[in-house]
C-alpha cells in the first residue's frame, strides 16, 4: 500500500506551484503593459547583463510565496513553542489546539497530540495529589488513636493490657497500609515486574480452600467451581493479592450463613481466564460500581468491616499490567459480584 501523502507536503508543493503561475502571471501582465511588443536590445534594462524584468518578477513572486509561507508555517510553530514553554513550567491547563485554528495538517495534529499530552499529565498529577492526600489522612487517623493510647497509658496504667492491645492494632494497621501502598506504588511503576508460569486454577483453589477454612469458624463458606488448568505467564504475587483480596472481601462482607460462589471459565480458545466472586452481602450503591477500584473509597457504613481500602486498586492495577480487567456488578437478589479477567501470556509492555 502507498503511504499516505503528506498534507504539509501537499501544501508546500501547492505554494511553489502557485509562486511558479504567479511568475508566469506577472509576466503576462509585463507583457500586457508593453503592449506584446518584444523589447530590442537598448529597451531592455539590465542588472550585471541579465535582463531585469523577468529577474524582478521571478524574485516579486517568489518573495511573495515565501512571505506567505513563512507565516503560515511559523505562527503555528510559535504556538506550539508558547505551549511547550508554558508546559514546562508546570501549567497543563495550557491548550494550543483553540490557537491553531481550522487547519487541517500534521501541525494541528501535532497539536492535538501536545493537548492530549498536557491532559493526560495534569489528570495524573491531580491524581497523585488527591492520593498524597488521601494517604496523609490514612496515616493520621492510626497515628492519632496510636498518640492517645500512649497518653491514656500514661495517665491510667491501670488499663495497660487493652491499650497494649490497641497499640498493637494500630500499629499492625499502619504496617498494613505502608505495605499496601507500597505494592500499589510498584505496580504503578510496573516496569521490571518477575513473570512466571502459573496455573491460575490452581492457584485460586489454594485460595479459595484458605477462605473456606477460615471462614467455616463464622459460620459462611466458600464454594468453588474451577475445572481444567490455566497456565498464565503472570507475577504469581500479584495475581493472587488480586484474586484473594476478591475473595476475603465477598467473605467479610457476606451474612453468617450465606456461601461464597468462585466460578473461573478458561474462554478465547484457552487464552483467557473468566473469574467471577459472588457474595450475598449488602453490595455497594450502584453509583459506586466504578468508585470502589480507586484507592481509600469504602462505602459508608462498611466501618465494621473497614479494611486499608486499597485492596481492590492493587487488584485493577494487577490485572491491567496484565493485560486483563475487573469490573463489579450487583446481583440479582442481593450481594455483589466481582469479575476478573486474564489473559494468558500478556507482557507488561503490552498491557494497556
Ligand atoms: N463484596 C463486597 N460487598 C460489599 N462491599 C464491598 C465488597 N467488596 C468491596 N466492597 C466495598 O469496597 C470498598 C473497597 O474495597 P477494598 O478491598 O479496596 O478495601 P478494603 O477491603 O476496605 O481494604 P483492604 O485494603 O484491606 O482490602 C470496601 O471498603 C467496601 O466498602
Ligand atoms: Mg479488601
Amino acid at each position: 500500500m502507498l503511504p499516505r501523502p503528506s498534507r504539509l507536503f501537499g501544501k508546500l508543493l501547492l505554494a511553489l506551484w502557485l509562486s511558479m503561475l504567479l511568475s508566469i502571471l506577472l509576466t503576462a501582465a509585463y507583457l500586457h503593459f508593453i503592449g506584446f511588443r518584444p523589447p530590442t536590445g537598448e529597451d531592455m534594462p539590465t542588472v550585471s547583463g541579465i535582463p531585469a524584468p523577468p529577474l524582478f518578477i521571478g524574485g516579486l513572486a517568489s518573495l511573495i510565496t515565501s512571505l506567505g509561507l513563512a507565516w503560515y508555517l511559523s505562527r503555528p510553530l510559535r504556538h506550539l513553542r508558547w505551549g511547550l514553554h508554558r508546559m514546562a513550567e508546570g501549567r497543563f491547563d495550557t491548550r494550543v489546539q483553540p490557537l491553531i485554528g481550522r487547519r487541517r495538517d500534521e501541525i494541528a495534529d501535532l497539536a492535538h497530540d501536545i493537548d492530549r499530552m498536557a491532559a493526560q499529565l495534569q489528570q495524573l498529577i491531580d491524581s497523585r495529589r488527591q492520593l498524597l492526600h488521601d494517604i496523609s489522612h490514612e496515616l493520621r487517623s492510626p497515628l492519632t488513636r496510636l498518640q492517645a493510647a500512649i497518653g491514656l497509658l500514661r495517665q491510667d496504667p491501670s488499663q495497660t493490657q487493652a491499650l497494649l492491645d490497641r497499640i498493637e492494632r494500630e500499629s499492625e494497621r499502619l504496617d498494613a497500609l505502608i505495605e499496601e501502598m507500597l505494592t500499589l506504588h510498584r505496580l504503578a511503576a510496573a516496569s521490571g515486574l518477575a513473570h512466571e508460569r502459573v496455573d491460575v486454577i490452581e492457584l485460586l483453589q489454594a485460595i479459595a480452600e484458605d477462605a473456606e477454612f477460615e471462614a467455616r469458624a463464622t459460620g459462611r463458606s466458600v464454594r468453588i467451581d474451577a475445572p481444567g488448568r490455566f497456565v498464565a505467564e503472570v507475577n504469581g504475587e500479584l495475581v493472587c493479592r488480586a484474586f484473594e483480596n476478591v475473595v476475603r472481601n465477598a467473605l467479610k462482607f457476606s451474612p453468617p450463613g450465606t456461601a461464597v460462589e468462585v466460578d473461573a471459565r478458561v474462554g478465547g480458545n484457552g487464552s483467557e481466564l473468566v473469574t467471577t466472586v459472588r457474595d450475598r452481602g449488602p453490595g455497594v450503591p450502584p453509583e459506586m460500581l466504578e468508585a470502589i477500584f480507586e484507592p481509600f473509597i469504602r462505602v459508608e457504613g462498611s466501618e465494621a468491616t473497614r479494611g486499608v481500602g486499597l485492596g481492590l486498586a492493587i487488584a485493577r492495577r494487577a490485572m491491567l499490567v496484565h493485560g486483563g480487567q475487573i469490573s463489579a456488578a450487583l446481583r440479582p437478589g442481593g450481594g455483589l459480584e466481582v469479575t476478573l479477567r486474564l489473559k494468558a501470556g500478556v507482557r507488561e509492555g503490552q498491557a494497556s
